[in-house]
């Protein structure tokens, strides 16, 4: 997703659950230049990535799972975060409840880029495109809401040039 030649454009993009933030905001900028030259003029690119405050509390996230007989537990949460630097790190752990592999934990550390609402605003207007719009993934209708309020699932409604 950093460097991308599909060789064709389309009506629109999208990328979903902090994708993007697993690149760092340098390898960030050449992903939306490469997504902009895909894109029809006025096309759609949405994109799912929490953008916060810089003192926002470490964000935790508890949920179940369940599919085909199995259950997961999973909890993700950051426990370590530069905000200046825009860095940060989290640690995920599923329990697998039921099912061939009950019993079983798997668990991962993931180094991101935090970002901040104001180092968001200025990557996207350093970029081709223009945001027009976000919405809170958290709730069902997705509400436009306000970049400034953050969140962890907000979803960026950006405008190919
Ligand atoms: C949050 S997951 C994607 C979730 C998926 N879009 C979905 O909706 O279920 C992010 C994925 O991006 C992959 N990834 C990380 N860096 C990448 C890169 N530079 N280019 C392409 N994929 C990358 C990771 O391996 C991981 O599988």
């Amino acid at each position: 997703m950093g460097k991308f030649d599909l060789g064709s454009r389309f009506d629109g993009a999208v990328c979903l659950i902090s994708t993007v933030g697993l690149l760092s905001p340098d390898g960030f900028s050449p992903h939306l230049e490469a997504a902009a030259r895909h894109l029809r003029p006025g096309a759609r690119y949405l994109v799912q990535q929490g953008v916060f405050g810089p003192e926002d509390a470490l964000w935790r996230s508890e949920w179940d799972a369940e599919r085909n007989g199995v259950k997961l537990q999973v909890v993700w949460e950051a426990f370590e975060r530069d905000a200046a630097l825009l860095q940060e790190r989290s640690r995920s752990r599923v329990e697998i409840v039921t099912g061939a592999r009950a019993g079983e934990v798997v668990e991962d550390l993931h180094a991101t880029t935090f970002w901040t609402t104001e180092a968001w605003r200025q990557a996207i207007a350093a970029s081709p495109f223009t945001q027009v719009a976000c919405y809170d993934g958290r709730e069902d209708d997705r509400p436009a809401v306000d970049l400034d309020r953050g969140g962890g699932l907000l979803w960026h409604e950006l405008v190919a040039p």
